[in-house]
């Protein structure tokens, strides 16, 4: 997501705020952005593209003896990524700045309201909501203003907020997204993440959800939402600079695998209406459109090709649409029957992968509807298409796909109900009980990293196992094929997902001993029978490993049972996935392998 620096001090701020931000680029960004306050005149330069660009504008165009100031670089999420949305946002008379990261699900209210109150708005963010609101409350302290900010604004968000007239002052608010303030001798810091201030201090004080912190050059001031003082956690940075951009963890993908409850977190952000409706407003497309569809696509590759998988189960299941997915490569030499009344959906997490676009290309060139699914906003994909449902996973540095995959799982199912919903094919009481449970994922997802060091035992003895067999049916099905392909290309062994009760058909004739066969068993009305197929790989000498709900009687059939939370069968599809994502790592580390960046892989497929 978004990366934060700010600065109060002795130091001119340019030269501490510039080399955070490039110490931020690791993570992604398409625009770059610093507000300087110098004796109480404010300076905002901001730019699409590179931090090479900002550098050329802050050159040119930045005062030198401004010492507060703060700096951003911003990966879309709301608003087209262009030198326009770039943060920092100030309100009408330009004494407020902010920078903001994560996702504030209530602003096109708060918007409105204030929209009404005669503001007048510069971008199409989110975040500029914040500078507006804090306008309004010019009479109140700063840190007072944004604790009201804070109890208005709904989701996770971490925000940095200056004013002119408080020039030694930088003051920060946490709910979910991360911030942590860094200690100096007369300066300290306030960023998302500790690389951006780690070459000026060792030391960083926690800041906790639902805090505010008051940073001056001599001073660290923390509250919670209500002013109340708060004891200051200071903890010594032990990590290099390395180890710090993977947040601690030992690489970018398992640092990803972490995330993945906040990934989670944010796709669903905004999207659920209480009591239990689906919110897509970004869904231009008439509903009229979308009732008379007959028939629905999904083109997608690799792991997002998995999430196609899952996206059938749920539109045949809620909507009760036929579904026909297709690996995009193959979509267009098939002449696939499509029409005005076929619903085409994309799915690729970059939004670039040339054979996706181009069987979107070929769905629109028939007059179908499309709609991509994407994780990066702007892409190629969101631009050819009718409408664009992003995922919020934030950049994925790895190659191999994790947090993209699960929240592509998570956005697919929103669109399952959000297509039953506008055409009536489930009852209002059903798809509240689907998103209810859909908003217990994140949680869910936190449960079974938990037991991360459960799943690295496991593995111990399997570092040198060759062949691999992972199987589910049903909605288990895609999380099988998942898992192999997380340990192929990662691990660089041979493993084959398949529909379970289909290995009697042949690949049963692989089965001895020495292989380890993976079972995922969480799809309660086919678990009998994924168990059965279980039994037959046992009998022939597989070790079995099966992924199932925590209470499901299957201890009979594995050798190794690896349990996750119970919830519906479709949406077990997301926690499932995560001790496979967890499974191949522990392996393809042990066998020394580099999981980040895995041999003749790119992140990108730009080539057909
Ligand atoms: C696997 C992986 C690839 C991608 C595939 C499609 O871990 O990352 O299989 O899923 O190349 O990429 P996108 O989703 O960008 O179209």
């Amino acid at each position: 997501m978004c990366g934060i620096v700010g600065y109060v001090g002795p130091k001119p701020v340019i030269d501490v705020l510039m080399p955070g931000l490039a110490r931020l680029e690791y993570r992604g960004y398409d625009s770059a952005g610093v507000a300087l306050n110098h004796g109480g005149s404010l300076t905002v330069l901001k730019q699409a593209g590179r931090i090479a660009d900002l550098q050329g504008l802050v050159d040119r165009e930045g005062p030198a003896e401004a010492h507060t100031g703060i700096g951003h670089t911003r990966w879309a999420t709301h608003g087209a990524p262009n030198t326009g949305n770039a943060h920092p946002h100030m309100d009408c008379r330009r004494d407020v700045v902010v920078v903001h990261n994560g996702i504030i699900e209530n602003w096109v209210d708060l918007k409105a309201k204030l929209v009404e109150n005669g503001h007048d708005f510069d971008s199409d963010t989110d975040t500029e909501v914040v500078a507006h609101l804090i306008e309004e409350m010019a009479d109140l302290p700063l840190a007072d203003a944004v604790r009201k900010v804070m109890n208005q604004a709904d989701g996770a968000l971490a925000l940095v907020v200056m004013r002119k007239s408080e020039p030694d002052v930088l003051v920060g608010a946490r709910r979910g997204s991360p911030l942590v303030v860094g200690r100096g001798k007369g300066e300290n810091f306030l960023a998302s993440d500790i690389p951006a201030f780690l070459e000026h201090t060792r030391h960083m004080v926690i800041v906790e959800d639902d805090r505010v912190v008051e940073i001056r050059p001599d001073e660290i001031v923390l509250t919670d939402l209500e002013g109340n003082s708060m004891p200051l956690d200071e903890r010594m940075v032990e990590w290099d600079f390395e180890a710090a951009e993977k947040g601690g963890f030992d690489t970018f993908m398992l640092k990803e695998i972490f995330e993945q409850p906040h990934a989670i977190a944010d796709t669903l952000a905004g999207r659920i209406e209480s009591p239990g409706r689906v919110v897509l407003d970004e869904l231009t497309i008439d509903s009229e459109i979308l009732r008379e569809v007959d028939k629905v696509f999904v083109v997608a590759c690799g792991t997002s090709y998995h999430a196609a998988m899952m996206a059938k189960y749920a539109i045949e299941r809620w909507a009760r649409l036929p579904v026909e997915i297709d690996i995009a490569s193959e979509f267009r030499y098939r002449d696939p029957v499509l029409d005005h009344r076929s619903l085409v959906i994309g799915i690729s997490q970059s939004g670039e992968t040339i054979d996706t676009l181009a069987a979107v290309r070929y769905a629109r060139a028939q007059g179908s509807v499309v709609i991509g699914v994407s994780n990066v906003v702007e892409s190629a994909l969101a631009r050819e298409s009718d409408a664009v449902l992003y995922t919020r996973a934030g950049p994925e540095i790895g190659v191999a796909a994790t947090k993209t995959f699960t929240t592509q799982l998570v956005a697919m199912q929103l669109l399952g109900l959000y297509l039953a919903q506008v055409r009536g094919a489930l009852d209002p009481g059903a798809i509240e009980l689907q998103v209810k449970e859909l908003l217990r994922l994140p949680d869910q997802v936190e449960a079974v990293l938990a037991r991360a060091d459960d799943v690295k035992e496991l593995t111990s003895a399997w570092v040198d196992t060759r062949d691999w067999f992972f199987l589910g049916r049903s909605g288990d099905f895609p999380v099988a094929m998942e898992g192999a392909l997380k340990l192929k290309e990662i691990a660089y062994v041979r493993a084959e997902g398949y529909a379970a009760g289909e290995m009697k058909h042949g690949p049963i004739a692989l089965i001895e001993p020495g292989v380890v066969v993976v079972g995922v068993a969480t799809d309660s009305h086919v678990q009998a029978k994924t168990l059965s197929n279980m039994e037959e790989m046992k009998a022939r000498g597989g070790t079995i490993v099966l992924v199932a709900e925590e209470g499901d009687d299957v201890g009979h059939v594995a050798d190794h049972v690896i349990r996750v939370p119970s919830g519906p069968d479709l949406l077990c599809t997301v926690t499932a996935v995560v001790p496979l994502q967890l499974l191949a790592y522990y392996v393809a580390t042990a066998r020394g392998m580099d999981v980040d960046k895995p041999r003749n892989l790119a992140k990108t497929v730009t080539v057909e």
